[in-house]
């Protein structure tokens, strides 16, 4: 376990040498951005973990920070046609503002960049017996957001070597597809 987390966080340094922005290197404080959410944009390497019944295409509901800096993540993901509601908490690890938790594998993320009221955008990778992929989420304070920032996802996505045919709106879900639209237990 140690030595799996220990190469994973091997491929994050090696991401953050890669990197040029300045949001990968900054650490941002979670309390600031704890709080309700939307699931604005979704995009992976994998990308079928994303699509329809895929078991990261979650939508957000709230961001809370416990008192002993573990993070609690709650989220609902519709699978065949039924809301499940799904409460994750992540700890945090030894490298400042990296955080891990145990979802349909091992995730180690963090925030690339937030200005705490509008917008977080999260980098995560997830290992699951050998495999690896690289998720990125971008979640706003409101149902929708402004199309900068969703180019400034796009931007990023670009970096970690998603292409925008793998990036998921899921802004537009619920209008395209009616059986993909949350019931009403789940707020959305
Ligand atoms: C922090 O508290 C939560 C809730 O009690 C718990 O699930 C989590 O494992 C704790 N984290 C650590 C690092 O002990
Ligand atoms: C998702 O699951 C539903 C219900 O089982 C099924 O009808 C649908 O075709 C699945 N979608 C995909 C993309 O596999
Ligand atoms: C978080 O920490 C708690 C307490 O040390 C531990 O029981 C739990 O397994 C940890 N969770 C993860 C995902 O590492």
């Amino acid at each position: 376990m140690k030595l799996l987390l220990l190469s994973l966080g091997l491929i994050l340094i090696c991401a953050h040498t890669e990197g040029t922005h300045y949001g990968w290197k900054r650490k941002f404080d979670p309390r600031k951005y704890s709080g309700e959410w939307y699931a604005i944009l979704l995009a992976s390497d994998q990308k079928e973990k994303i699509e329809e019944n895929g078991t990261f295409r979650v939508f957000v509901e709230y961001i809370r920070v416990l008192k002993n800096s573990s993070i609690v993540y709650k989220f609902h993901r519709i699978k065949k046609g039924e809301c499940s509601e799904i409460l994750l908490v992540s700890n945090k690890t030894e490298k400042d503002g990296v955080y891990k938790d145990i979802y349909d594998g091992h995730n180690i993320f963090k925030v690339l960049e937030t200005d705490y009221c509008n917008y977080i955008i999260f980098y995560l990778i997830n290992e699951n017996n050998g495999n690896t992929f690289q998720l990125m989420q971008l979640y706003g304070q409101a149902p929708d957001m402004s199309s900068e920032l969703k180019k400034k996802f796009v931007k990023f996505c670009k970096k970690y070597g998603i292409v925008k045919e793998d990036i998921s709106d899921l802004t537009t879900v619920g209008k395209s597809s009616s059986w993909l639209s949350p019931p009403e237990s789940c707020p959305q």
